[in-house]
């Protein structure tokens, strides 16, 4: 029903607007008594076999929403009811701030895919944690960034207030510096600018009582050599996971004409084009840090087969995004009844 009828409705308007009303709509379902049972019964699947450890943490299954979604924390529980065994909310910030100019979000329908430049839109740390205030559910990541406005320099500060800010709050943490739509940010997966995040972090783990984990969520551009240099960073200082991978700002071998993917313009694309790179990019983190290490895998997971594909590449648990948008509310446990059957 989604695709046949209620995707082509949405697909007539403004993704963005979309995006708001959507979660507009999670938030009423989860005030209305009684539809967040009823929604659990259609879409979530339970069954112990889907049960996995990673992270020290027990995940209901190994298909959780992707970051970018839920970007201020606004509908995590709803999420958890339409069967995505975890949620990654953010990018959060310290400060509040409003993001790119609109339009900032495009559908690539021949492609199944979405390209974005949304640029953290966020209401700032302190809402989220208005947001997350006698939190409940199941497990919850926080991805965490820098301002737009901070430099280079000062970035290590912004994502250690955030960190500290919300650490009562995450069963685990992403230092994303992956995203291609904030100026300069990608640059920072260099060894220098990526310790000098990190290491603070750590350091203030430290000091707490509860461990919370810390992931680094990659870009799809880099090259094996800069994935090697995040892997040594990564060793080194003891980073607990890695997520793979962010949107890619490449273009290549769409089917979209020129012209649309000219007028459309800078941002980060996700989706179909980006599965192959990201199945790639996931085997080769696997085949260096060794079994047992806690690899995330998102990018461009359309099908259930893409889903089973990124298991077997080396990922413990899979994130969707581009996927929700395409399939609908039901492609969490379709994945779910998939990985099921192959254990049967
Ligand atoms: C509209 C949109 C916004 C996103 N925002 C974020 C973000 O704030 N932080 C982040 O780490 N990733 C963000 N992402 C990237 C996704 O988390 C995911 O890594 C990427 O889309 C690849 O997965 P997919 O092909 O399943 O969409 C965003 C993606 C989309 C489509």
């Amino acid at each position: 029903m989604y695709k046949s009828i209620i995707r082509p409705i949405l697909f007539r308007f403004n993704a963005e607007w979309v995006h708001r009303v959507t979660v507009a709509m999670l938030r009423v379902a989860g005030s209305v008594p009684g539809l967040k049972q009823i929604l659990r019964a259609i879409f979530t699947l339970d069954d112990p076999r889907l049960e996995r450890q990673v992270l020290g943490l027990r995940f209901p299954n190994p298909v959780g929403m992707a970051a970018g979604f839920d970007k201020d924390a606004r509908v995590y529980r709803q999420l958890s009811v339409i069967g995505l065994g975890f949620v990654e909310v953010g990018t959060v910030t310290p400060l509040g701030q409003r993001g790119n100019p609109r339009p900032r979000l495009f559908r690539l329908p021949s492609d199944r895919a979405l390209i974005n430049r949304m640029g953290f839109n966020n209401g700032g740390v302190e809402a989220m944690a208005d947001n997350l205030r006698g939190r409940n559910g199941g497990v919850l990541g926080i991805n965490i960034g820098k301002n737009t406005d901070t430099n280079t320099h000062d970035a290590p500060a912004d994502y250690l207030k955030v960190f500290r800010r919300l650490y009562e709050f995450g069963d685990y943490f992403v230092v994303n510096v992956s995203c291609p739509n904030v100026a300069g940010l990608t640059a920072m997966q260099n060894d220098e600018s990526l310790r000098a995040i990190v290491a603070p972090l750590l350091e203030f783990r430290h000091g707490q009582e509860e461990y919370r984990p810390v992931l680094v969520k990659i870009s799809p551009d880099l090259t094996f050599e800069q994935i090697d240099g995040v892997i040594s960073v990564v060793t080194e200082l003891g980073v607990d996971g890695i997520v793979a991978t962010n949107t890619t700002t490449s273009r290549a071998g769409l089917r979209t004409s020129e012209r649309r993917v000219e007028a459309i313009g800078r941002g980060g694309l996700s989706g179909r084009p980006l599965t192959e790179r990201s199945l790639e990019v996931i085997r080769y983190v696997r085949a260096k840090m060794g079994a047992g290490y806690p690899v995330i895998g998102t990018g461009g997971v359309m099908t259930t087969h893409d889903a089973l594909a990124m298991l077997d590449a080396g990922a413990d648990l899979v994130q969707v995004y581009t996927g929700l948008v395409y399939n609908g509310p039901g492609f969490a446990k379709k994945i779910c009844r998939e990985l099921l059957a192959r254990e049967e």
